[in-house]
């Protein structure tokens, strides 16, 4: 995360050179439009911290980059040493105008249900104008199936305390997340046996292999 915002604050900020020589750090001040951040990555597994996300707010306020965050692997955090925390909330909090795309998908978390097909896209401080053109954009192609619909409604919208359903939901919730997690620990050890082979108890190939 350092590096990155290294890289954009210095491609941004270099002065154009007058020869052909001015490389990568004038190709980005030209090209560089968003930044696309995966946390908890995929397939690094890291989970940045409330700092990393506040200086890539930072950075992407100063240039004007829009920020877009695809963080479908939320629930997929299998150590108590790192906390998932949503650029969207950073942003928030810092009363950031940074225009955020943020994508949340069925397809991971605890319902991992790729098949169903649907996600979400949710817009923080995008111009209204842009936000209708997209909504035009997205009614011009198909849309997720009635179950799709359906399943993403439930998802957004889970039982609370005092429903029916709050304690077999909290159950299977609790028992498809401790499943993940058992296989996390199983992937992370028997890599971890592998001379030469070292890796993190993040989110990791875990994901992966608890997932796909
Ligand atoms: C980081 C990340 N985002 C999104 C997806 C795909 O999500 P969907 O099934 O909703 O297209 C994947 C799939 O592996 C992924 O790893």
């Amino acid at each position: 995360m350092r590096k990155l915002i290294h890289d954009i604050n210095n491609g941004c900020d270099e002065a154009p050179s007058s020869a052909g020589g001015g490389g990568i750090n004038n190709s980005v001040r030209r090209v560089v439009r968003a930044v696309v951040v995966i946390n908890p990555g995929n397939p690094t597994g890291n989970v940045f911290d409330e700092i990393d996300l506040g200086g890539l707010v930072e950075v992407c306020e100063e240039h004007s980059l829009v920020l877009l965050a695809d963080e479908v692997y939320q629930e997929n955090v299998y150590t108590p040493l790192k906390k998932f925390v949503s650029v969207r909330e950073v942003a928030l909090r810092r009363q950031s105008a940074v225009e955020v795309y943020s994508f949340h998908s069925m397809s991971k978390g605890y319902y991992g249900e790729c098949g169903i097909r649907g996600g979400y896209m949710q817009l923080t401080n995008v111009d209204p104008e842009i936000n209708s053109v997209i909504c035009k954009l997205s009614s011009m192609t198909l849309c997720s199936n009635t179950m799709g619909q359906a399943l993403l409604a439930s998802i957004v919208t889970p039982p609370v305390e005092g429903d029916a359903s709050y304690p077999l939901f909290q159950t299977e919730k609790e028992s498809i997340l401790g499943a993940l997690q058992e296989k996390a620990d199983m992937v992370y050890h028997e890599l971890n046996k592998i001379p030469g082979v070292q890796v993190g108890r993040l989110a990791c190939l875990t994901v992966h292999v608890s997932l796909l």
